[in-house]
C-alpha cells in the first residue's frame, strides 16, 4: 500500500484535529493530581470532546474500547482503560487522547508525574519524551523510517532502558491508523523514505525494565510483564516541503531536546 499523501485541504482539517487534541491534554492537565480517578478523567475529557469541541473521541468503540481516552499507570504500557482506580502520590501515568474532527484525526499522549515520583521513574519519563523529540527533530523529506526508530532506540538503550516493539506509531488522517507502521526501533537507511504531506505519529514506550508486554484479560490494557515501569509520550507530525510541523503541539511546550 503506498503512503498517504495529505492534500492542502486534508493538511488543514489535520492541523484543526489534532489542535483540539492538544487543547484536550491542556484542559485536563491540571485535573491529574492525586485522588482522582481515572474515570473521573476520562468524563471530563469526553464532555469536552463531545460538546465544547463538537468533535468526536476516537477511541470510544474503536475495536470494542469501551472509554473515550486511555490511562496508563506506572507498568501499564498502552491502553489502560479508566476506571476506579485513584491516582496516587508517585504513579506516573499516561494520558493518550484522540479525537476526530471534520473526518480526521488527532492523537498526542504525555506522562503526568503525581506528587513525589522517585528519580527512577522520573528518568524514564524524561527518557521516553527526549525519545519522541529526537524523533521530531528528525523528521524532513528524504530521511527513511529506519533512521527515525534508530535514533529512539539508541536514545532509550544508552540509558539502560527498553524500546517495546509491538506497539508503534502509524499513519494518521481520515484513519485512525494508517500506513506507515513507525517502530520505534530499527536499522539506518532501511524503510520507507519520507516525503512532503504525509502525516504520522511518533510514540514511543519505553520501559525501565525488559521490553516484553503482555495483553490482560480485558483484552486492552498492556503491561511490562516484569511488572517494569513504563513511559509513553506521542505527537502527531506533518513532513513539510523542508522539515516538520507538529500539529499537537501544546501551548507553550517546547520542542527541543536540550533546553
Ligand atoms: N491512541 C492510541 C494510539 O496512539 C490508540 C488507542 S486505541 C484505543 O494509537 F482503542 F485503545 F483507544
Ligand atoms: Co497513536
Ligand atoms: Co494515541
Amino acid at each position: 500500500m503506498p503512503i498517504p499523501i495529505k492534500s492542502a485541504a486534508e493538511i488543514e482539517k489535520m492541523r484543526a484535529a489534532c489542535r483540539l487534541a492538544a487543547e484536550v491534554l491542556e484542559m485536563v492537565a491540571p485535573h491529574v493530581v492525586a485522588g482522582a480517578t481515572t474515570e473521573y478523567l476520562n468524563d471530563l475529557c469526553h464532555r469536552f470532546i463531545v460538546e465544547k469541541q463538537q468533535a468526536i473521541p476516537a477511541p470510544l468503540h474503536y475495536r470494542g474500547f469501551p472509554k473515550s481516552i486511555c490511562t496508563s499507570i506506572n507498568h501499564v504500557v498502552c491502553h489502560g482503560i479508566p476506571g476506579p482506580r485513584q491516582l496516587r502520590d508517585g504513579d506516573i501515568v499516561n494520558i493518550d487522547i484522540t479525537v476526530i474532527k471534520d473526518g480526521y484525526h488527532g492523537d498526542t499522549s504525555m506522562m503526568f508525574c503525581i506528587g513525589e515520583t522517585s528519580v527512577r521513574a522520573r528518568r524514564l519519563v524524561d527518557t521516553a519524551r527526549e525519545c519522541l523529540l529526537l524523533g521530531i527533530a528528525m523528521v524532513k523529506p528524504g530521511i527513511r523510517l529506519g533512521d527515525l526508530g534508530a535514533v529512539i532506540q539508541r536514545h532509550a538503550e544508552s540509558r539502560g532502558f527498553s524500546i517495546v516493539r509491538e506497539y508503534c506509531g502509524h499513519g494518521i488522517g481520515s484513519e485512525f491508523h494508517e500506513d506507515p507502521q513507525v517502530l520505534h526501533y530499527g536499522t539506518p537507511g532501511t524503510g520507507h523514505e519520507l516525503r512532503p504531506g504525509m502525516t504520522f505519529t511518533i510514540e514511543p514506550m519505553v520501559n525501565a525494565g525488559k521490553r516484553h508486554v503482555k495483553v490482560l484479560a480485558d483484552d486492552w490494557t498492556v503491561v511490562t510483564c516484569d511488572r517494569s515501569l513504563s513511559a509513553q509520550w506521542e505527537h502527531t507530525v506533518l513532513v513539510t516541503a523542508d522539515g516538520h510541523e507538529v500539529l499537537t503541539q501544546r501551548i507553550g511546550e517546547v520542542l527541543d531536546v536540550h533546553h
